[in-house]
């Protein structure tokens, strides 16, 4: 049996999902397929949320045993029950990807399960369970997202070697862990398992961790990790790792000295970026082009090269973030109804949900510098805000840089506790083109961590009245 979409969504992640119910939502008929069998795509079924689940579970394990006795709190023998940990988690991914499915009742979406292959520029066929249904639809956004990707020689097999896929249901706490790779993924996994009790050690390539962040967050990130425990050793190219079943042998050249060096480990994360996922979409047969990283081309209204199909999320350029993705896919439904649908791309926030967070909107100094733009920073730490202070997590510092002409904010990074929520607020302000006066007027409750922002933003014009 052939059904008729107006849009017809490949994939169900944060991008399609959320692009399948706007469209609903402005009175289209909207499909959405995906192969997984669970709604939600990496993002809510192995990524940011059962990955927040472990950070949130194994910083309250890490605070009970470290922490709590310091402010009265006696808790003895605290134990870890790695099952239960885990299950805990399971839970919380199963209801969210059933939310989405409620969602879609909601909404009149219909949900097409199985593998989506394009076979016209208006017809998809779908496999599901040895079957195959055709589609007709008179718009298609491909919203397939990612893969990680691996080094070359190197394979990940999810149980020594491991991706954040495997790096998500570990069934015992590794005696160590080497993470390739030291961006989101490598940062905040590596978190986990060394608050879990595994020596981690991250070998990063370049001679700072997290590339594309400001360079002065970016530093003290590093400092406040290794405090935690976590060894870096950076300006390392791994080049082989090799599985001896009893041990993991990582080998690796020094960018300095060219030296090689070895690592004896239990367990290995490769975390090295990902890469979009198109494999049997049929895009070369439909005349659908990609650029050399294999990222599908779109024109600024995210239309591929073939006019009725449309491209959102990781498939496309742009961070590969799950709220980038959303905003693309409320963008082409709204596009799709005649309305003027768009996406702001100098304001998309970036979190990293260890702790402290960190978290970054706009313009880094590095990025100014280079495009020789003026600009003033104000900055605060947060062992001068009193909230940060009485729970004892001061580390960290907000800094705002504005244009030294106008004032206007052009980007905001802090690394300090809860600071990924706090970015809206400064993600807001810029929407609205705020200047850091604005926000040093504006009047923030007492006593909350949002204080270090005001004071950062009274620090541009040399004016914080706490430090
Ligand atoms: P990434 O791009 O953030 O970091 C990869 C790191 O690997 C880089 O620092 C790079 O220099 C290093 N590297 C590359 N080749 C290497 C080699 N041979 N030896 C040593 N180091 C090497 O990629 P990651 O962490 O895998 O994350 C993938 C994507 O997932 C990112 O685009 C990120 O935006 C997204 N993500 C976002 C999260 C969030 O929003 N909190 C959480 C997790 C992932």
């Amino acid at each position: 049996m052939e059904e008729n979409f107006d849009v017809l969504v490949i994939g169900g992640g944060p991008g399609g999902y959320v692009c399948a119910i706007r469209a609903a939502q402005l009175g289209m008929k909207a499909g959405c397929i995906e192969l997984r069998g669970a709604l939600g795509g990496t993002c809510l079924n192995v990524g940011c949320i059962p990955s927040k689940s472990l950070l949130n579970s194994s910083e309250l394990f890490s605070k009970a045993k470290n922490n709590f006795n310091n402010i009265g709190i006696e808790v003895d023998n605290v134990k870890l029950n790695l099952k239960k940990m885990m299950s805990n988690k399971t839970k919380s991914v199963q209801i969210l990807t059933k939310g989405v499915e409620f969602l879609f009742k909601k909404n009149k979406v219909s949900y097409i399960k199985g593998k989506g292959v394009l076979f016209s520029k208006n017809d998809v066929v779908v496999y599901h369970e040895g079957k195959k249904t055709s589609y007709k639809a008179k718009n298609i956004v491909i919203a397939t997202g990612s893969s990680s990707v691996s080094l070359p020689g190197i394979n990940i097999d999810e149980k020594n070697i491991i991706s954040s896929t495997g790096a998500l249901s570990l069934e015992k706490v590794p005696n160590n862990l080497v993470v390739i790779g030291g961006g989101y993924i490598g940062l905040e996994m590596g978190s986990v398992w060394a608050r879990l009790g595994s020596k981690v050690t991250v070998l990063e390539y370049l001679d700072h961790i997290t590339p594309g962040m400001d360079k002065e967050i970016s530093k003290e990130f590093q400092k406040i990790l290794t405090k935690q425990g976590i060894k870096f050793l950076l300006n390392n190219k791994v080049t082989s790792v090799t599985d001896k079943k009893n041990k993991v042998i990582v080998e690796f050249i020094d960018n300095k000295t060219n030296e090689v060096k070895k690592l004896e480990t239990e367990k290995v994360l490769v975390s090295v970026g990902r890469k979009p996922y198109t494999e049997g979409l049929n895009l070369s047969k439909i005349g659908i082009k990609k650029d050399k990283a294999g990222k599908i081309e779109i024109n600024k209204n995210f239309q591929t090269s073939v006019d009725n199909i449309f491209a959102i999320g990781d498939v496309i350029k742009g961070p590969m973030l799950a709220h980038k993705a959303e905003e693309e896919g409320i963008a082409v439904a709204e596009i799709l109804a005649g309305q003027s649908g768009h996406v702001n791309y100098d304001i998309i926030p970036g979190v990293i949900y260890t702790s402290p967070e960190v978290a970054t909107v706009g313009k880094t100094e590095e990025e100014l510098k280079k495009s020789n733009i003026n600009y003033k920073i104000g900055k605060f730490p947060f062992i001068a805000n009193s909230r940060a202070k009485v729970n004892n997590e001061s580390e960290g510092f907000v800094k705002i840089l504005a244009d030294s002409k106008t004032d206007k904010v052009l980007g905001v990074h802090i690394i300090g506790p809860h600071c990924g929520d706090m970015i809206a607020e400064m993600a807001l302000a810029m929407e609205f083109g705020a200047s850091s006066e604005d926000i040093a007027r504006t009047c923030h409750a007492h006593p909350t961590h949002t204080e270090a922002i005001k004071e950062a933003a009274l620090a541009v014009d040399k004016r914080p009245i706490h430090f």
